[in-house]
């Protein structure tokens, strides 16, 4: 990406960005994209995370502390909102990019859910979004007019079979930004909204079991493609910045018309003809 004509949509505002694991996230593109738009922010992970992938090479290329922080922990979120708020005084952007399904990983199938993983889903891939929204909330973190973004999938609002309970995950993570968005308006004039993205090959979007024909499903059937995560972390960064001011509890599809599409011309080719009627 060329850094140097980014717009600097973000010129002094601060933030945290969660969820960036290596250069596939979403979160890994929207940090160097929210670095080229002007912005500081810190990076945050869990210790394990922190571990396997690479974040220190994101830090050091966008010019960012990192701060450990399990998103399930009140704990460390306080410690994280601290840090933010020792270096940056009030912040302007939040980016939830957190998900994970031990169903989805142990292979468990909608129909045959172990309820202690469904707990761990809903904690990690929805919850969490509450308890960053209520951290900040308390420690009145965010600066009027910021912006807070979490990462959800259509299958909020249709079937999608193999996307097992992540299902209900960001159905209570879309309702989260909107109940939440609700009183960061009232209060602090701060929006919240969902972005509902493409599938993405990403380490948590692989997991997903039959997740290579997902995608080729979404190339076929949106009229614009599938959108990639460095268009995803384009959209984040206008999300972010002020030229969306009175733009709040929504969820919004970024899919290359993916939602609104009922079929298209490219997947009616595939169907093999109907047998020729007899008279
Ligand atoms: N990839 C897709 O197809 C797709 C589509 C729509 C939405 N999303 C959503 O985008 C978001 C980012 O995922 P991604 O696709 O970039 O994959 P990713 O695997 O790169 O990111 C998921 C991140 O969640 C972090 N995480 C897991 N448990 C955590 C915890 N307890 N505390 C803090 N962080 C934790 C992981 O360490 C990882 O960095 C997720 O909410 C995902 O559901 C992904």
């Amino acid at each position: 990406m060329s850094t140097q004509a980014y717009p600097q949509l973000l010129a002094g505002k601060t933030g945290i960005i969660t969820g960036a694991l290596d250069e596939t996230s979403i979160a890994w593109q929207t940090a160097l994209r929210a670095h080229a738009a002007g912005a500081r922010f810190l990076l945050t992970n869990t210790p394990v995370a922190l571990r396997l992938g690479s974040l220190q090479r994101l830090a050091e290329e966008t010019g960012s502390e990192i701060v450990p922080a399990d998103a399930t922990s009140l704990d460390d979120l306080e410690k994280l909102y601290a840090a933010a708020q020792e270096r940056f005084g009030q912040i302007d952007f939040l980016l939830h990019s957190i998900g994970m399904s031990m169903n989805v990983r142990k292979n468990r199938p909608y129909t045959d859910l172990n309820y202690d993983f469904l707990q761990k889903t809903y904690d990690i891939s929805a919850v969490s979004f509450h308890k960053m929204l209520q951290v900040a909330w308390k420690r009145q973190a965010f600066r009027r007019g910021g912006s807070v973004v979490a990462l959800s999938y259509i299958a909020a609002q249709r079937a999608f079979p193999k996307y097992d309970d992540m299902t209900e995950a960001k159905a209570l993570l879309e309702s989260i930004a909107r109940t939440f968005g609700y009183h960061f308006a009232r209060r602090d004039g701060v929006r919240v909204n969902t972005v509902s993205q493409s599938p993405t090959p990403t380490t948590a979007g692989s997991g997903i079991a039959g997740f290579q024909k997902m995608l080729q499903y979404g190339e076929l059937l949106s009229p614009l493609g599938n959108a990639t995560a460095e268009e995803c972390a384009d959209f984040i960064v206008v999300l972010f910045s002020d030229l969306t001011r009175k733009l709040t509890m929504q969820n919004l599809y970024h899919d290359g018309g993916f939602s609104t599409t009922g079929l298209s011309e490219a997947l009616l080719d595939l169907l093999p003809d109907p047998p020729a009627a007899t008279a």
